[in-house]
């Protein structure tokens, strides 16, 4: 992964945006939106197929460069005017060089009819970092994800069926690695049978590639100065080109549910509530099962958690999933109320020893300056507000959270029934519902059951054998001090500290894998505190530190959830014994993967094990655990779902040879 580079842009007299790199127009000089219109719009008929869409249906577009997003908005505008409420858009664009906020104001401020949608977008063009970032706009009836990075290398990765593709990657003569055969044979492998296409160019070339990618294609009246432009459709797969590689059975979609869309939802933390949020948006209703009195009660219930990225310069899974969980939380916490529900102070993490500061100097090469920042220690000092002795990285973006305020908020919609008291002891489906009971009392049902209770899921025989555990942690709670209110950001090494909320800084976390006890202990306050010496002795000092009585502090323990290889579970689960059985030929040759479908359990889905990180990945993933029930595009690589995926432990048991009867 290369660092993300800022699209670089000259403004003409009349304020419109030029490509510098491309030497190119965004968009046409004489109208942009007469254009966007009649060459996206009205030639992928999407009036007429924005307003025949049924409540609870949906359409997805897929763009060849965001730019100034100028198409999206006239998209959104459209699907505004001409669709019923509870249709949803869902708008795909794959963008190389993502405009910075400053520059996409200041072309959108070219469109004052598009005002209203230019808005949503600006107030969510936020922590827009490589990768899949995904925005969730109206109240989730408008959902964008942008993918940042080359189209070659992002899109391959996406999973999704696009029913009208907007060709608009520059002209080809001046940007031919937008119009490549190779890009063509992805976007008919992502087409949605009967998929239209449209593109601004009539080049002949473009015209036979896209033809031989398996469209038809028509040269079409253009307008303004472009005499001719192409139009068409997916035909199909083209016979003589192999087919794309198929995916693991194991990871393949369930088949999409048909009938009431309903959802039990048990567990009320984070991954929880943003799953009961994920699916309400998309019109399901939700019961959300909680035991404690109230939401949040447990690991989400700390009162700052950080929004801390752990990332490697090598583009693993878990690092992809944290940049595009960091984005999308990020985003969201923009409708929270700053200072008191969270704030983005930015994080600073140490570099305390040679290997973290070797890490982290790899970290500054492989990122751009907008997520993080290398600081000496003299910068790092004057960033926290406090003395150190360390420099390190500044994540300028990230912040502290209160966990509750965020599923609170999450759990807020008409859909969502919250019920606290309810602890979910047994499941079992009766006439195609999943029923949650406690002894004989029906708690509630529906046709899908999602288990977000952390490691408490594995009481349920079904997803009883699924690797998590428990790390208990601990959080001392501080009081602010006339000196510690010099403190401005979160500061990390082993442990961290946040500035006040409320008067309070947080300090954490231990962690402790033996006890099962929640009962904080005076071992770990003291543990926490030698922490808080080893981020800043000066802020120590300033908090009064060597003068609390340990047995005197406050504070809250909890029990992270965590999977052998870190990521979290997510999606749809499997019968573990007939799944043993269907691909027990993995036992003997792993490099010959039997086809069989996977025997999934009927509506049975998983949201856990996020571990130490929730506030960075259980948002994200509850957008990817929707996107599993209702057959969306997926908001992650594919590569990372699969590795979130909860047949994975199952697979490898079995390749293995430990697994199976
Ligand atoms: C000390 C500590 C510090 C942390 N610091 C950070 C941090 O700085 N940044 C960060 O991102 N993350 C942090 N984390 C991790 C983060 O808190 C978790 O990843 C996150 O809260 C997990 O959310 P969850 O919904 O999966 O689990 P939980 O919040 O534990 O929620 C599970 C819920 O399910 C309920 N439940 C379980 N079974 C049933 C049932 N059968 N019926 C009804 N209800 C049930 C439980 O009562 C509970 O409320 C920290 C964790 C700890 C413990
Ligand atoms: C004509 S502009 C798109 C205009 C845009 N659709 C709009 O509504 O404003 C072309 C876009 O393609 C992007 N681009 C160029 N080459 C790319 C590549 N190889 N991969 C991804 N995006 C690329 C450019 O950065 C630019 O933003």
């Amino acid at each position: 992964m290369n660092p993300v580079t800022h699209a670089q842009i000259d403004w003409d007299d009349q304020g419109r945006p030029h490509s510098r790199v491309f030497d190119d127009v965004y968009f046409s000089d004489q109208s942009g939106l007469e254009e966007t219109r009649y060459v996206f719009l009205e030639q992928n008929r999407l009036q007429a197929r924005f307003a025949a869409l049924p409540a609870g249906g949906r359409l997805v577009i897929g763009e060849t460069g965001f730019g100034t997003g100028l198409n999206f908005l006239c998209a959104w505008q459209l699907f505004e005017q001409h669709a019923v409420a509870g249709a949803r858009l869902h708008f795909v664009s794959v963008e190389k060089y993502p405009l910075s906020h400053a520059d996409l104001q200041r072309a959108l401020l070219l469109w004052p009819e598009l005002q209203p949608f230019a808005a949503q977008l600006l107030a969510q063009y936020i922590a827009i970092h490589p990768g899949f970032q995904r925005l969730v706009l109206d109240n989730g009836r408008v959902t964008l994800t942008l993918l940042i990075g080359d189209a070659l290398e992002q899109l391959p990765q996406l999973d999704a069926q696009i029913d009208a593709w907007f060709l608009d990657g520059f002209a080809p003569a001046k940007n031919p690695d937008m119009w490549t055969a190779e890009l063509f044979a992805e976007l008919a492998r992502l087409a949605a049978p009967g998929s239209t296409i449209s593109t601004f160019t009539s080049t002949g070339w473009v015209r036979r590639l896209i033809n031989a990618a398996g469209f038809k294609m028509k040269r079409t009246p253009g307008i303004g100065h472009k005499w001719e432009i192409l139009r068409g459709e997916f035909l199909g797969w083209p016979a003589e080109t192999p087919l794309p590689a198929a995916g693991k059975p194991w990871f393949a979609r369930p088949a999409p549910l048909h009938g009431e869309r309903s959802a039990l939802v048990i567990g009320g933390g984070l991954a929880g509530c943003t799953t009961a949020a994920s699916l309400a948006a998309r019109g399901w209703n939700v019961s959300l099962l909680e035991r404690h009195a109230r939401l949040a009660e447990e690991a989400s219930g700390n009162p700052q958690g950080v929004l801390y990225l752990k990332l490697s310069a090598h583009g693993t899974a878990l690092s992809q999933l944290i940049l595009s969980g960091f984005g999308h939380t990020r985003r969201l916490l923009e409708h929270l109320h700053r200072g008191v529900d969270w704030d983005g102070c930015g994080v600073l993490q140490l570099a305390f020893n040679a290997k973290e500061a070797e890490r982290q100097a790899q970290l500054a090469a492989a990122f751009a300056p907008g997520l993080l920042q290398p600081l000496d220690q003299a910068q790092a000092q004057a960033r926290a507000g406090v003395a150190l002795e360390h420099g390190g990285l500044f994540f300028p973006e990230g912040g502290w959270v209160h966990p509750p305020a965020l599923c609170e908020w999450q759990a807020r919609h008409p859909l969502i029934n919250v019920l606290t008291h309810h602890e979910a002891l047994e499941l079992q489906r009766v006439d195609g519902q999943w029923q949650a009971l406690a002894g004989d009392t029906l708690l509630a049902s529906a046709t899908v059951v999602v288990l977000a209770g952390a490691a408490e899921i594995k009481r349920f025989p079904f997803s009883a054998e699924l690797p998590l555990k428990r790390i208990r942690g601990q959080i001392t709670r501080l009081a602010q001090t006339p000196d510690s209110q010099a403190l401005a950001t979160v500061v990390c090494a082993e442990g961290y500290v946040a500035p006040a909320r409320l008067s309070e800084h947080t300090l954490g976390a231990s962690f402790d894998f033996k006890s099962d006890d929640l009962t904080p202990t005076v071992a770990e306050h003291v543990g926490n505190l030698e922490m808080l010496q080893e981020i800043s002795v000066d802020l120590a000092h300033r908090l009064n530190a060597d003068t609390l009585a340990a047995d005197q502090l406050e504070g809250r323990a909890g029990f992270r959830c965590t999977s052998p290889d870190y990521l979290p579970i997510i999606g749809p689960l499997a019968d573990r014994a007939l799944f043993d059985q269907a691909y027990a030929a993995l036992r003997k040759d792993a490099r010959q993967p039997p086809e069989a479908e996977c025997p999934w359990l009927d509506g049975v889905y998983i949201n856990s094990g996020h571990g130490s990180r929730g506030l960075v990945t259980a948002p994200l993933c509850a957008e990817l655990l929707a996107a599993w029930l209702d057959d969306e595009p997926l908001p992650l690589p594919r590569s990372v779902a699969d590795a979130c995926h909860p047949n994975r432990f199952a697979v490898r048991a079995l390749i293995r040879g430990t697994g199976g009867s």
